[in-house]
């Protein structure tokens, strides 16, 4: 009763939420609340046919604060619904929130699994968290296990910070990847268990050396093309040249795992996202097969000018992997996402130009598709930019000979601190699928070889796109782009 009358009081703080937004950078295609706070996406599973996606909220207020679970579902990944608040903090051993995890199908009842959070002295960052459950046979509703938490204590090789668990089924067991920290040093450590209520500890499965950081949260480990990857976003890294330029990362090592000894022997970390605002990913493998990735589309401490609005975080679209030749990770937009096109318009097909060209759209939700061929391009660098009155603009640019890729939003909200930049080896073709909503951007570049992920925050009208060319000429492809569907309206 207790639980149903909480969220009651949250869903009615969203219905007077809602009435007072700004609409005017309110996604057309992302997963975010009704109104107010979100962070990391939780609990990403297919249950009964259907795709849920639960999401770190604060249903009070625009900016983060006592954690509950925010629900969404959709039966293809595209057009998703707002179910009502999943889970609330309630009991003592989550006071101060309901942190991230994860959800599994147990027989049928949805099981989430996920971290309860009490704060011992906020100001020294000590915290105390805990492993708990909450199930349900609709997917609506859930109750919490009368034995929280299943986890009550971290082991020796971590320390109160001891969060977000990932859950999956191998074999006769489940397993749980959990993040901690013990001094400086973030890792993964790993349990098992016959029924998701008694967990043995099983080790560390990785670890930070002096360079990856001091806590890492949101671990994910899964089988991938017939290799094991763990994906993590550590806390702490230093910036190198063009990469871990944003505050916290999000990036994932690769390897060889054995379940019988507990050893992953692995590679480096890599960076998953090159943009501004990628991070928290979690994974969940369909009854497709796909491995399919969405992450928080924003990043702490940056500046979020929707809260003004009075609501603030989003998700990233759903991503599908796949491993690339060269053992990497390749992210690609699920290919429901063609579900969204509207109205087609084909610009060019094999079509050489220099200078500029400019395609005058107000549209603000977009698919686009361009494809240079860069064995007929003489130009030093290709690109586009998306504009809006005033100067303002977001540019894609790519510098042929050191095959940088730059994504540019100095003029379009991020201010100083605008620029990502990554490696693309392109020798034939240059290929970007670029989807535009109405506060932000996401690129996939050849064939999911890099992606940039940014939010956007552009005043004003947009005014086209252009593409253009620096000191030479450039051969198109093709150059495609689709008006998108607004999912919410
Ligand atoms: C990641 C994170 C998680 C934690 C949650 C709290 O962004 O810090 O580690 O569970 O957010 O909202």
């Amino acid at each position: 009763m207790l639980t149903q009358s909480k969220i009651q009081q949250a869903e009615e703080a969203l219905q007077k939420a809602k009435v007072k937004m700004n609409h005017r950078y309110r996604l057309g295609y992302h997963i975010m609340a009704p109104a107010n706070w979100i962070n990391d996406p939780n609990g990403l599973i297919q249950y009964k046919g259907e795709y849920h996606v639960f999401y770190q909220h604060h249903p009070f207020d625009e900016n983060w604060g006592p954690m509950h679970w925010g629900h969404v579902k959709s039966k293809d990944l595209v057009h998703w619904e707002h179910l009502p608040i999943a889970l609330t903090p309630t009991e003592d051993y989550e006071k101060d929130g309901c942190f991230s995890g994860s959800a599994v199908d147990d027989n049928g009842v949805l099981t989430l699994i996920y971290t309860g959070n009490i704060f011992v002295d906020r100001e020294k960052d000590i915290v105390d968290q805990s492993q708990c459950i909450a199930t349900s046979v609709d997917g609506i509703h859930f109750t919490k296990e009368a034995a929280n938490p299943v986890i009550s204590k971290h082991p020796k090789e971590g320390s109160g910070h001891f969060r977000d668990p990932k859950v999956w089924r191998h074999g006769e067991y489940w397993y749980m990847v959990l993040g901690t920290r013990k001094g400086n040093t973030g890792k993964v450590i790993l349990y098992k268990s016959k029924d998701l209520r008694q967990w043995e500890y099983l080790g560390v499965l990785a670890e930070s050396d002096e360079t990856l950081g001091y806590m890492w949260e949101c671990p994910d480990f899964f089988e991938l093309d017939g290799k094991y990857v763990l994906i993590f976003s550590p806390q702490g890294m230093e910036a190198k040249g063009d990469l871990y330029n944003n505050l916290f990362q999000t990036g994932y090592l690769i390897g060889e795992y054995d379940y019988e000894t507990n050893k992953f022997i692995h590679g480096s970390f890599t960076e998953l996202d090159h943009g501004h605002d990628f991070y928290a990913v979690q994974t969940l493998l369909d009854d497709k097969g796909r491995r399919i990735a969405i992450g928080w589309m924003d990043m702490w401490e940056s500046n979020m000018p929707t809260k003004e609005d009075g609501w603030c975080g989003a998700l990233t679209l759903p991503r599908e992997l796949t491993l690339g030749e060269n053992i990497e990770i390749l992210m690609n937009p699920v290919e429901e996402l063609t579900f969204l096109r509207e109205l087609k318009n084909s610009v060019c097909t094999d079509k050489s130009f220099s200078g500029t060209h400019l395609v005058e759209t107000k549209e603000d939700l977009i698919e686009l598709k361009l494809e240079f061929d860069l064995t007929k391009t003489a130009a030093e660098s290709v690109g586009l930019k998306i504009r809006g009155i005033n100067q303002e603009e977001t540019t894609l640019l790519y510098q042929i000979e050191n095959q940088k890729l730059t994504l540019d939003c100095t003029k379009s909200g991020k201010g100083e601190d605008g620029v990502r930049r990554t490696k693309v080896e392109s020798n034939q073709v240059l290929s970007l699928r670029v989807f535009i909503d109405r506060s932000s951007i996401e690129v996939f570049v050849n064939d999911g070889q890099a992606t940039l992920t940014s939010r956007i925050y552009p005043k004003e009208e947009r005014l086209g796109i252009e593409l253009f060319t620096e000191n030479g000429d450039a051969h198109v492809i093709d150059f495609t782009y689709w008006k998108l569907k607004d999912i919410w309206r």
